[in-house]
């Protein structure tokens, strides 16, 4: 089996930078698993899947039409990379992924990504149910409101304005869904290490998770 990195943590504490960065270093494959997530929310928003159709998500989930090509996210051939980054399938993400019979559908296809010569993975729950036996786990926290700054400077330097208030409610209720439902609580595995990225440089994160491949 190939090696695999996992990358745990919750919303807007710097998972995909970081990831990004590993890949780069090793030239590992990517998985964005909450762009799985989010592709998943966005197509039942439309093909209007409530939330309460559990055979409906669930088919879904097991023939989802997402593809990953470089950096886009594919929906039916169509380019959502852009669509799926909001806050409304965000939010939809996080209902859905609270669905066990959602996550299990799920589980095999996020398995498949771990292919030569290794595997980056991002996500909630990377290195407690998806890549146990991951060599190297890792689990970012920050606190709620330097996320939202960040997540805040992110949205400026496209040219979109936010409203902190919003935005840290939203990450707020986002990160109480992932912590507290029963499937695959956002917890870190027994066996990662944790950074809090609170008060660290994207540089400094960077350096500390190079440091742990070498251990
Ligand atoms: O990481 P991202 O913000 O794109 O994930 C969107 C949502 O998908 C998260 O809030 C979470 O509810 C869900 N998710 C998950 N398990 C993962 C990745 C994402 O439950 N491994």
């Amino acid at each position: 089996s190939h090696p695999v990195i996992a990358i745990d943590g919750p919303s807007g504490v710097g998972k995909g930078t970081l990831a990004q960065y590993l890949c780069c270093k090793t030239g590992f494959n990517l998985l964005d698993s909450g762009a799985i997530y989010r592709a998943l929310a966005f197509g039942a928003l439309k093909s209007n899947i409530s939330a309460e159709n559990l055979p409906g998500l669930v088919n879904l989930a097991e023939n989802l039409p997402v593809k990953f090509v470089d950096t886009s996210i594919i929906y039916e051939g169509e380019d959502v990379t852009s669509k799926v980054r909001n806050e409304e399938v965000a939010a939809a993400a996080s209902i859905v992924a609270a669905i066990p019979e959602v996550r299990a559908a799920l589980l095999k296809r996020q398995k498949g990504f771990a292919m030569a010569p290794g595997l980056v993975a991002d996500g909630r729950d990377m290195g407690t149910v998806v890549f146990p036996q991951a060599p190297v786990k890792i689990f970012l926290t920050a606190s709620a409101e330097v996320r939202a700054e960040r997540r805040v400077n992110q949205l400026k330097s496209q040219g979109v304005s936010a409203n902190i208030v919003q935005i840290t409610s939203d990450i707020m209720a986002r990160d109480e869904r992932d912590r507290t439902r029963t499937t695959s609580p956002l917890v870190p595995a027994s066996d990662s290490v944790i950074i809090d990225t609170s008060e660290l440089s994207i540089n400094q994160v960077c350096d500390k998770a190079i440091d742990l491949l070498w251990k």
